[in-house]
C-alpha cells in the first residue's frame, strides 16, 4: 500500500465503551487542531440513526473535556456517518461500501473484541472494502501465543503487514517517546547503560482503583495479559534495546524484536501474583476466581550487555498510589571514600511516566555541615505537561498516516507470548492483599531487585 493518508477512518464498534470513552474525545481533540478533516463512519450492531451515534459522541466528548466548544463539534458532527447492522451480514458490508464513496484509502480501526476480527476482516474483503484500505486492531492482541498466531493469519489473509497497525496505547505516551529520546539523544547515559554499571532495572505501574466494572473482562486476562505482556514489556525493551541504525518503523522495531528474542521464558519462580481483598464480590469476576490483579515478574535479557541484571516489573490494581515509574538502579560505588553508601543509596536514573513525565537522577552530595557525611538529590526535569499529545491522538494521526514506529508488528507481537507464556492461565490462588497496599506482602519477602524496590510516590 502506498504512503497515502487515509481518505476515511470506519470505526467498527462506534457505539462501544471505548469509542465513547476515548476515541471519540481523540477525534474531537484532532478537529480542534485540524489534523482531522476526512470522514468518520462509525459501524456497529445498534440500530441507531446517525443523530443517536452524534449524541453518543457528544456525551463521551462532555465526559471527558468538560465543556463542548459548539463550533468544534458541529464540524466532527458533520464528518460523522453511520452504518448500523451485523458484522456477519453482507448487507451490513455492502452499506459500508457504499457509505465510502469514492474513499480509495480507509483506515478500517478494530474497537471490537478479538473474538469479532475474522468475522469483520471477512466482511471488508468480500464487499472489497479491504482494498487500498488499512487496519488498526484493538488490544488484547490475543490470549496466548496459540491465539496470536492464528490471529496473525486471519488479519495476513486480507491484509499486508505494513497495512496493519496493533494498538498497544502505551508506546502512544509522551512519556514514552521520551525514554526513548532521552537514550539515544544523550551521549552520557551510554557508557553506563549495560551490565558493568546497572544494578537492576525496576518498572512499576501502581494502580490506585480496582477494575471499576470491567470485572467480567479483568477475569478473563488478569493483571499479566492485561498490562505486563504489553505496556510494560514494551517499557523494558525501550530500556533494553540498542540504537536503531536508522529512523524507519522498521529499524526501530528490528530493535525490539532483538530483546524480545533474547528474554529468558519465564517460569513460576519468576512471579509472584496477588488478589486484593475484595475482588470476588467485584460484578462479572468469577466466585473464587484465582486471576491476579497484582503481578510482580523477574525478566532475564540474554545479552552481552544485559547479562545477569534482572529486570523486574511490577503492576496492580488497588495499590496505594496511581503512577507508573521505572527506576534504573546503578551499581554502588567500590570504595566508600566518606561515610559509607547504603546499598539502596546508590546512583539511579528514574523516569516517571504518570501521571507526570519527569526524568531524574538520583545523586550523594554533602549535607551541610561540619562532617563528610551524605545525602541523596534527585536532580529532576520536569515536563509541565501541557504541549503533551495524548496517546490515542498520536495512534491514529499516525495510522491515518501509515506510520507504523508506534505500533507493534507481527513477530514482537508473537514473542511476547512467548515469554509470558508458562505463567498464563495460572489456577493456583493468588496470595491475597489488603486493597491500597503495595502487593501481597509475605509473598514479596525476598522478591524483588537487590536492594528492594522503589515505590512511585504520589
Ligand atoms: C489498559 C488496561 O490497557 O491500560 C487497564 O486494560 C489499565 O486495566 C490501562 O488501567 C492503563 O492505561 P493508562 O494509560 O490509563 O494508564
Amino acid at each position: 500500500m502506498s504512503q497515502e493518508r487515509s481518505d476515511t477512518l470506519v470505526l467498527f464498534g462506534a457505539t462501544g465503551d471505548l469509542a465513547h470513552k476515548k476515541i471519540f474525545p481523540t477525534l474531537y481533540a484532532m478537529v480542534a487542531k485540524g489534523t482531522l478533516t476526512e470522514p468518520v463512519i462509525g459501524v456497529a450492531f445498534d440500530a441507531w440513526d446517525l443523530k443517536q451515534l452524534q449524541a453518543r459522541a457528544r456525551d463521551g466528548i462532555v465526559k471527558a473535556v468538560g465543556k463542548v466548544d459548539e463550533k468544534i463539534f458541529a464540524k466532527l458532527a458533520s464528518l460523522l456517518r453511520y452504518v448500523s447492522g451485523d458484522y456477519r451480514s453482507v448487507a451490513t458490508f455492502e452499506k459500508l461500501k457504499n457509505a465510502l464513496g469514492t474513499a480509495q484509502h480507509p483506515l478500517h480501526y478494530l474497537a471490537v473484541p478479538p473474538t469479532m476480527f475474522e468475522t469483520v476482516i471477512q466482511g471488508l474483503e468480500q464487499s472489497s472494502a479491504a482494498q487500498g484500505a488499512r487496519l488498526m486492531v484493538e488490544k488484547p492482541f490475543g490470549h496466548d501465543l496459540q491465539s496470536a498466531r492464528w490471529l496473525n493469519r486471519v488479519l495476513h489473509l486480507v491484509f499486508d503487514e505494513k497495512s496493519i497497525f496493533r494498538i498497544d496505547h502505551y508506546l502512544g505516551k509522551e512519556a514514552i517517546q521520551n525514554l526513548l529520546y532521552f537514550r539515544f539523544a544523550n551521549s552520557f547515559l551510554e557508557p553506563i547503560w549495560n551490565r558493568n554499571f546497572v544494578e537492576s532495572v525496576q518498572i512499576t505501574m501502581a494502580e490506585d482503583f480496582g477494575v471499576e466494572g470491567r470485572g467480567r473482562f479483568y477475569d478473563e486476562v488478569g493483571c499479566i495479559r492485561d498490562v505486563i505482556e504489553n505496556h510494560l514489556l514494551n517499557i523494558l525493551l525501550l530500556l533494553a534495546m540498542e540504537p536503531p541504525v536508522g529512523r524507519s518503523a522498521d529499524d526501530l522495531i528490528d530493535e525490539k524484536v532483538q530483546v524480545l528474542r533474547a528474554i529468558r521464558t519465564l517460569t513460576k519462580d519468576d512471579v509472584v501474583r496477588g488478589q486484593f481483598k475484595g475482588y470476588l464480590s467485584e460484578p462479572g469476576v468469577a466466585p473464587n476466581s484465582p486471576v491476579e490483579t497484582f503481578a510482580a515478574v523477574r525478566f532475564f535479557v540474554d545479552t552481552w550487555r544485559w547479562q545477569d541484571v534482572p529486570f523486574f516489573i511490577r503492576a496492580g490494581k488497588s495499590m496505594p498510589v496511581h503512577a507508573t515509574e521505572v527506576v534504573v538502579r546503578l551499581k554502588r560505588p567500590p570504595l566508600d571514600v566518606f561515610d559509607p553508601i547504603k546499598p539502596g543509596d546508590a546512583n539511579y536514573v528514574r523516569f516517571r511516566i504518570d501521571p507526570q513525565v519527569a526524568i531524574s537522577i538520583g545523586a550523594q552530595r554533602k549535607a551541610a555541615g561540619d562532617d563528610m557525611i551524605g545525602e541523596q538529590v534527585e536532580l529532576t526535569a520536569l515536563d509541565d505537561s501541557k504541549g503533551d499529545m495524548p496517546p490515542y491522538e498520536r495512534l491514529i494521526g499516525d495510522a491515518m498516516n501509515g506510520n507504523g514506529q508506534l505500533f507493534t508488528r507481527q513477530d514482537a507481537s508473537e514473542l511476547a507470548w512467548r515469554i509470558v507464556g508458562p505463567v498464563l492461565g495460572d489456577t493456583t490462588p493468588p496470595q491475597l492483599y489488603e486493597p491500597g497496599t503495595w502487593g501481597p506482602a509475605d509473598a514479596m519477602a525476598g522478591f524483588g531487585p537487590p536492594n528492594g524496590w522503589i515505590n512511585p510516590a504520589k
